[in-house]
């Protein structure tokens, strides 16, 4: 992090991985906090695979009017494969020196973010925003796009739960989160579940349908089981074994998939994404580049994008004990 104030003139902003409700009203607040200290802004299309390609338009404040509401990346994004390449990081700072853009703000996952130090340590002055709903970026309490993936699964597993106990079923619930378990333990704490299964802990099918049957003799009218999508017993397997071991109610699975990923971002998202792209601009103004905002209790804070991309946030394990208990 460096301290002293650069003369920025032109800065771009890009949305990269997977999309997260609330990287619109990232996009405004970059735009116009940018606009409102004098700067030239240009978005890129589709992530880094559009940087290499040379994907700039022009936005000005009207570009990003009524996107706030908006689920998605009106930038779109992208995986990018030729990205990871030398000879992509290459094109890409080409192309950030071709159309003079002295800072450039990364709006996306911990891939997005590793990406945005690979370009810093090469001399391109980035700052990183955070934007996941897996909440699996070290340096913030909570990315963007977080609290609506977990509305939109305790709304779908309210519903489950209502034709789980008319039928007296087990229902076996899918969220994503390949490498983190944070919003299956979320939703298990939200949703009452009996059981969360996630990457970060081991369980066996026994304990499981043993938790399951318990919950039958309790007399409850029906079971829910939160499995995170990277926990190592999947979902279809375990369904198969609770029907094998007649834990007293029969199962359904549903995947709830990428609808995770999309809709009106919620309040609570609106307003950190709009606070996190006003720090990212004022950030570059100020001369603080290799940069991640987070939010860091009420605050926002800037973290060095080398500490982001060393570390790896995982669930919380106090939480996750705390679903086990309230699961009676
Ligand atoms: O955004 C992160 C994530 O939702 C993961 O939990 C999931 O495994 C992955 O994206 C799937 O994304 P895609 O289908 O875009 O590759």
């Amino acid at each position: 992090m460096s301290n002293h104030v650069l003369d920025i003139e032109r800065i771009a902003v890009l949305t990269s991985g997977g999309d997260a409700p609330g990287m619109n009203p990232a996009i405004r607040a970059v735009v116009r906090t940018a606009l409102a200290h004098d700067l030239e802004v240009y978005g890129v299309e589709s992530g880094y695979e559009g940087l290499i390609h040379g994907a700039f338009t022009r936005l000005e404040a009207r570009d990003v009017g009524g996107i706030m509401q908006r689920g998605g990346t009106m930038l779109l994004s992208a995986r990018s494969k030729a990205f990871r390449t030398e000879q992509g990081q290459r094109d890409a700072i080409h192309q950030l020196n071709k159309h003079g853009i002295d800072a450039l703000v990364v709006i996306g996952g911990d891939g997005s973010l590793r990406g945005a130090h690979a370009l810093a340590q090469q001399g391109v002055k980035v700052v990183g925003i955070p934007a996941s709903i897996d909440n699996d970026i070290w340096g913030t309490n909570m990315a963007i796009g977080v609290d609506t993936a977990l509305n939109t699964i305790m709304d779908a597993v309210d519903k489950l739960r209502d034709t789980a106990s008319s039928h007296q079923r087990a229902f076996l619930i899918e969220t994503m989160g390949r490498e983190c378990g944070y919003l299956a333990v979320m939703a298990g704490i939200i949703g009452g579940a009996e059981t969360v299964l996630i990457p970060e802990v081991e369980t066996s099918m026994e304990e499981i349908a043993q938790s399951v049957e318990d919950a039958y003799r309790r007399g409850k009218t029906h079971a829910i089981i939160i499995v995170a999508e990277g926990a190592k017993i999947k979902i279809h397997d375990l369904a198969r074994y609770l029907d094998e071991a007649d834990v007293g109610f029969r199962t359904r699975i549903t995947i709830l998939g990428h609808i995770q990923r999309g809709g009106r971002p919620t309040a609570f998202d609106r307003l950190l994404a709009s606070r996190m792209g006003v720090r990212a601009v004022e950030a570059a103004v100020g001369g603080h580049f290799d940069v991640m905002v987070g939010l860091r209790g009420r605050e926002m804070t800037l973290v060095p994008l080398e500490e982001v991309v060393s570390r790896q946030r995982r669930a919380n394990m106090e939480y996750y004990t705390m679903a086990r208990m309230l699961a009676r």
